[in-house]
């Protein structure tokens, strides 16, 4: 009896003492993931006239999923928020970053150089969650980045029959046609869509997906999910139309980020706090709240119309 009780005993004791190190590591994994790391620009690639992308080694970053993003601190600059891109080459341990010229943040950055500095802290947010049958990607520009690691997600885990609709303005904008190719499988379908028809399909993506929407609704065929990344008109009009045809959608927003952590309250969007409750929402919670494609904040927090 004695002995059984010690057993007992010893049994609890050491499953708290595996608890204790399982928090431990959880611990020490968040507080390296919230430290910033210096990391070196390996290699940087030409994808558009506007648009670099920028290879680096970093195992969190390698690590983090579809829709997460960093914090990256540009030296002497500031600090923005950027989506995890893959690595063209599938290193393990790799990752990347692709950004646009913009305004001072993003053009120093897009100016960097192999052998450049930066810092990283993150990946945060929420991901986009998986689902298999038949999905539909729409992405715009660099809304595509997070699309195309979910694209890598979707074939792994689910098998999921991807179609994949990616526009730009025109021909000089179309990025990424051949990754996306590569990653849909045979299964998979991309469609490429220029406004100006200079290159693909003439039209906006909304109305490719309105159009491959009808395909599948005269078949009978039914689509499980559709997933949306790119300017925020767009991504309006799709959730709109995922609302209408009864499908579900998750889409990845952008707001100003500061801290990234929750802490500023910077990146809020009604009731949502976008880097903790976001990036990626369901079109259920985004089309509930009232500013999403109407306002958006500015660097002071003062609403202005989209
Ligand atoms: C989750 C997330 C992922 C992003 N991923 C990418 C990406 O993969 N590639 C890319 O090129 N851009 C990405 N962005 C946008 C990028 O962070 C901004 O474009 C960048 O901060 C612009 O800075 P700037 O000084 O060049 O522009 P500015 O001239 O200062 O601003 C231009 C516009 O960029 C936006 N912006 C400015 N500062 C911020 C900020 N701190 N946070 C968010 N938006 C801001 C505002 O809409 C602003 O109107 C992402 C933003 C978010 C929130
Ligand atoms: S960026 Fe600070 S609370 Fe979201």
């Amino acid at each position: 009896m004695h002995i059984g009780t010690d057993a007992h005993n010893d049994a609890n004791m050491d499953m708290n003492m595996d608890r204790d190190i399982d928090m431990d590591i959880e611990m020490d994994m968040n507080r390296d993931r919230d430290r910033m790391r210096l990391v070196r620009v390996e290699e940087v690639r030409d994808e558009s006239p506007t648009v670099r992308t920028l290879i680096f080694r970093d195992e969190h970053a390698y690590r983090a999923r579809a829709g997460q993003f960093l914090m990256v601190w540009i030296p002497r600059v500031d600090e923005i928020p950027m989506s995890i891109m893959l690595d063209p080459y599938d290193r393990e341990g790799y990752a990347a970053l692709t950004v646009r010229r913009h305004g001072y943040s993003s053009t120093t950055l897009y100016n960097m150089h192999e052998g450049s500095t930066i810092g990283v802290r993150g990946p945060y947010g929420r991901a986009f969650t998986v689902s298999n049958g038949n999905v539909v990607l729409v992405g715009g520009g660099t809304g595509l980045v997070p699309l195309l690691r979910l694209c890598k997600m979707l074939y792994n885990s689910t098998g999921a029959k991807v179609t994949f609709i990616m526009g730009s303005r025109s021909r000089d904008e179309v990025i990424f046609e051949g990754l996306a190719r590569g990653l849909v499988g045979s299964d998979g379908n991309v469609i490429v869509c220029t406004d100006d028809g200079s290159y693909g399909l003439k039209g906006y993506a909304s109305d490719i997906l309105k159009a491959l929407l009808e395909d599948y609704r005269s078949r009978e065929e039914r689509v499980d999910m559709i997933y949306t990344c790119g300017p925020e008109a767009m991504m309006f009009k799709v959730l709109k139309m995922a609302d209408e045809y009864g499908i579900e959608a998750q889409a990845s927003l952008e707001r100003i980020m500061k801290c990234g952590i929750g802490l500023c309250s910077s990146c809020c969007m009604g009731r949502y706090i976008l880097c903790k409750d976001g990036p990626v929402m369901s079109a259920r919670d985004i089309l509930a709240c009232d500013e999403f494609g109407v306002y958006v904040r500015d660097k002071s927090g003062r609403l202005l119309r989209v």
